[in-house]
């Protein structure tokens, strides 16, 4: 049975708002002096994502952000996450040279923003790192955390007088995963069980400088808060009475959530139980070259409490029970040792990793409450696709976000979780990355075969809009 949106009661400061990325909507790739980013040249190079779809002009917010602003504005959001795409700003990745064009585009979209009192959040990386930095070695590099520390620090200066709310990095998990472990994302590496690592690595030793950064120069005259989005899915055990599945889960959460909450938000470093697979199995099969989980150096600023909330993306659950055996192969897979396993109970909605498990979202809340000291929580991405013939009247999807709503009211009401905004993913169709167009998660449609790229309402738009509405002639 699905909830009324009557009963979904939040306070009166709950950020209401709808998430995007920059390489997924704005398009023009090459237009007034962007440089190319790996997800450039990842979907230039044919066989790598669904029909060799690209980004190229995706829903093109670069020339037609008025029209996402009337999106916005129809829904009546509060607040709107949006990423900026740093080879737009610095075309080499690097602060020798600013793109002036990139730098207008952003603030128009941020002073309009504001001046319809739409709060931004802005993410400074998602996914689209300039190709000139993949060239030196990417986030493999040891330096890259220098560089993204200039890169964030001149977006605080540029932009930091009007946003507040700062994202560093988004879902380096998947980052790290996909685009170096399974290759299924750029930057395509497929080097199991060691760049995965590394690159992790390198990711929380930026986020963290860039954290220092504005906690030492900007903080005090801007006032803003800074953290990076985590993915997580909720996991539990297949038998609940087997200690095996029981050990497995809890590796599985270690390895999807712990490998960067625990150094921020509990202990400055990896979950315990990580280092000791990973070190095990290096033994095991004889890996020889130094610690495949890096540790962090004296010299790195410290990474233990550079977050100044939790922001959590949450799309799916799993069960999870211990691998039969676990192949003699270096791999995550291998060093994490759980299976997946999808509950037969659970609809798939759209691509087939995503189960649609609204109270997850709960036990994930409640986890990370109690897990990382209560930490206040914007869920910065939750969202359900559609593929094959285009629903307008999308009643799944409107009866998943007014159940997901009513799973983190319960949090809130009933477990004490500090929730304090709720970003549905996403604003509009757009480039799904690997699954290009064919996978839609917008609260708009967008009609990609019309050159206007037509941004139409879907029926769970309209459902999300009347809750947002419902919620403010409360307060
Ligand atoms: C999370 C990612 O941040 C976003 O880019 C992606 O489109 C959604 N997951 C859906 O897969």
């Amino acid at each position: 049975m699905s909830h009324t949106v009557d009963e979904i009661v939040f306070p009166s400061h709950f950020a209401w708002g709808a998430s995007t990325a920059a390489y997924q909507i704005e398009g023009a790739w090459n237009a007034d002096g962007k440089g190319s980013s790996i997800w450039d040249t990842f979907c230039h190079a044919k066989g790598k994502i669904f029909e060799d779809q690209n980004g190229d002009v995706a829903c093109d917010s670069y020339h037609l952000w008025e029209e996402d602003l009337k999106c916005i504005q129809q829904l009546g959001l509060s607040h709107y996450r949006l990423s900026f795409s740093w080879s737009r700003l610095l075309p080499d990745g690097t602060t020798q040279h600013v793109n002036p064009k990139g730098v207008a585009y952003y603030n128009k979209v941020i002073d309009s923003l504001l001046a319809n009192n739409i709060t931004p959040m802005v993410t400074l990386y998602h996914n689209d790192l300039p190709q000139a930095l993949q060239d030196i070695g990417g986030w493999k590099s040891l330096e890259i955390a220098d560089v993204f520390d200039s890169y964030a620090k001149f977006c605080f200066e540029t932009f930091g007088d009007r946003v507040k709310l700062w994202l560093t990095l988004n879902e380096p998990y998947v980052c790290a995963k996909l685009g170096h472990e399974d290759g299924i994302f750029a930057p395509g590496l497929k080097e199991p069980g060691v760049s995965v690592y590394l690159t992790g690595h390198n990711m929380l030793r930026a986020h963290a400088k860039a954290w220092h950064s504005y906690h030492t120069h900007f903080r005090q005259a801007q006032k803003g808060l800074v953290s990076l989005t985590l993915n997580s899915d909720w996991a539990e055990p297949l038998d609940p009475n087997s200690p095996e599945d029981v050990a497995a889960t809890e590796r599985y959460m270690a390895f999807i959530l712990g490998w960067f909450a625990n150094p921020i938000f509990l202990t400055g470093d990896y979950p315990e139980i990580m280092r000791s697979r990973i070190d095990a199995f290096s033994k095991e099969t004889g890996y020889s070259e130094g610690p495949r989980l890096p540790k962090f150096s004296p010299d790195d600023p410290a990474v233990l409490g550079t977050a100044d909330f939790f922001a959590l993306n949450y799309f799916t659950s799993r069960k999870v029970k211990a691998p039969a055996s676990s192949p003699r192969k270096l791999s995550f897979k291998n060093d994490q040792g759980a299976e997946e396993v999808l509950d037969p109970s659970w609809p798939i909605c759209g691509v087939s990793w995503l189960a649609v498990v609204p109270d997850g979202l709960r036990k994930l809340l409640k986890y990370i409450k109690d897990t990382y000291k209560s930490p206040t929580v914007y869920i910065t991405e939750n969202g359900f696709s559609q593929m094959g013939p285009v629903e307008m009247e999308d009643m799944k999807r409107c009866v998943y976000y007014r159940d997901t709503l009513h799973e983190i009211s319960k949090a809130m009401r009933e477990d004490g979780v500090d929730v304090r905004g709720y970003f549905v993913w996403s604003l509009m169709d757009n480039f799904e990355w690997v699954d290009g167009f064919g996978v839609r998660f917008g609260l708009f449609h967008v009609d990609f075969s019309r050159p206007e790229l037509t941004r139409t309402m879907y029926r769970s738009g309209r459902e999300y809009a009347a809750i947002i509405s419902n919620h403010r002639s409360r307060h």
